[in-house]
């Protein structure tokens, strides 16, 4: 992404933060996986979306109207020994001429600069309680400060939630971060067809996964989340992640996978039948989802809310399920005692951004959000049959279905990002044979 597109959103923040303030994100640190192995490092979002910087061990720093600069780094020196065994780094230079700080410090340098900083500042923007070791510190600056009063030293009054500002910007998506989040919706599209064309009876569920790891990392991606690919009763478990079982003749294949690319997420799911063909029973739950996938959809629009696509995918899932003898009773009452939980138990969505389960209030007030342009949210309804099923015929156990589109809030109502990956019945039997 450009750095003018990180320039503008520092700038927009920092013009709702005002004069007379500061804003302190520090990115997360690197998780210990076992002795000498990290996990592959991947920065915080608050601090990728305001400084497109991706290396740990480092602290963003704004300060509105301050002369000497508003964007401050700190970032680990360069140690020509250290890259050589764990890569390049900018070092402050780098930070200045590759990210456009203002000014960049070695990170081993913040204790004695930051209280500085702070001493002149009425408010301090700050996420508390989201990395405790770095609160201490914040709070240890202001102390020092404190302790200093006699010296004519005065410490902030204020602190103010930053991520309340930031997660309402990084709601609302810019035209570059719709090209990227369109650009890893069609690699998570290349992935979701390879494994239709590929899956065969007696394919193990890591087989098919491992075509998605394929094609994600042959764009330079990976994945956004770990991949769920559940065959027959695993398709019902809806955080199935051992991928570990053969695939049988006969059964659907669930799988929920999508790309991460440039920090910004895909969440795709399809479901399809092992051996290329659905059964009556498969097709017929399977196009009732698709039935409620397709209500919920035409339900985003601006000016609708955010329940109104879940709104739209419960009451044709209900009326769906009371057709084919899964539910008895009226539709409208059904729907008030929620009856269709015993099969449908997740919600419609969420939105999507650089975290899958993006962030941004689903609320204001005791209100439903308004959709506007800009937004992405998920479209994910799904039905789930665990075989032992009480009072269910035998031929639907088994059988998980979600489908599941991300799709783009526009001034005149949808898009689709992940309209390349079929979903219609004929389609995916088309592309299986
Ligand atoms: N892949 C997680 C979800 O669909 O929410
Ligand atoms: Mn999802
Ligand atoms: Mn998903």
């Amino acid at each position: 992404m450009d750095q003018k597109e990180f320039a503008r959103r520092r700038k927009q923040l920092m013009h709702m933060m005002g004069p007379g303030s500061i804003a302190i994100l520090p990115t997360n640190p690197e998780q210990s996986r076992n002795r000498d192995v990290d996990f592959p490092f991947r920065p915080d979002s608050d601090f990728y979306y305001l400084s497109g910087f991706s290396e740990p061990e480092a602290v963003t720093v704004l300060v509105p109207g301050r002369e000497h600069g508003e964007f401050l780094l700190f970032c680990r020196d360069r140690d020509p020994e250290m890259e050589i065994w764990n890569g390049r780094r900018a070092g402050p230079d780098g930070a200045v001429q590759k990210f456009g700080a203002d000014d960049a410090f070695p990170i081993s340098d913040i204790d004695d600069i930051l209280p500085g900083l702070l001493e002149s500042r009425e408010r301090v923007f700050y996420t508390m309680g989201a990395a405790p070791d770095f609160d201490k510190r914040v709070i240890g600056w202001v102390n020092l400060i404190r302790k200093q009063s006699r010296a004519g030293k005065h410490a902030p009054d204020e602190f103010v939630s930053l991520e309340h500002f930031v997660h309402d910007m990084r709601l609302y998506k810019s035209r570059a971060e719709i090209k990227v989040m369109r650009q890893a919706a069609n690699i998570a599209a290349r992935a979701h067809k390879r494994a239709m064309c590929l899956c065969q009876p007696g394919m193990m569920e890591y087989e098919l996964e491992a075509e998605f790891l394929h094609e994600f990392r042959k764009a330079g991606g990976e994945p956004a989340y770990p991949s769920i690919v559940g065959g027959g009763d695993n398709a019902c478990i809806l955080h199935y992640t051992e991928n570990n079982a053969e695939l049988n003749d006969g059964d659907l294949v669930l799988i929920d996978a999508g790309a991460e690319h440039q920090c910004y997420a895909s969440d795709i799911t399809r479901c399809f039948p092992v051996n290329g063909r659905f059964s009556a029973a498969q097709r017929a739950i399977y196009e009732l989802v698709l039935d409620a996938q397709r209500a919920a959809i035409e339900a985003v629009y601006p000016g609708n809310n955010w329940n109104a696509p879940h709104e739209a995918a419960v009451k044709v899932i209900t009326r769906g399920l009371v057709k084919l003898g899964l539910l008895k009773g009226r539709p409208a009452t059904l729907i008030k005692e929620q009856a269709y939980q015993r099969f449908y138990m997740h919600r419609t969505g969420h939105w999507l951004g650089m975290d899958v389960h993006d962030v941004g209030d689903y609320k204001v007030g005791d209100e439903w959000r308004v959709l506007e342009p800009g937004m992405v949210l998920t479209v994910e309804p799904g039905l789930y049959i665990a075989a032992g099923s009480k009072g269910v015929a035998r031929k639907w156990w088994d059988i998980g279905v979600r489908i599941e589109d991300d799709v783009l809030v526009t001034r005149s109502g949808y898009d689709v990002l992940s309209k390349n990956v079929p979903k219609q019945v004929d389609e995916i039997e088309a592309l299986m044979a």
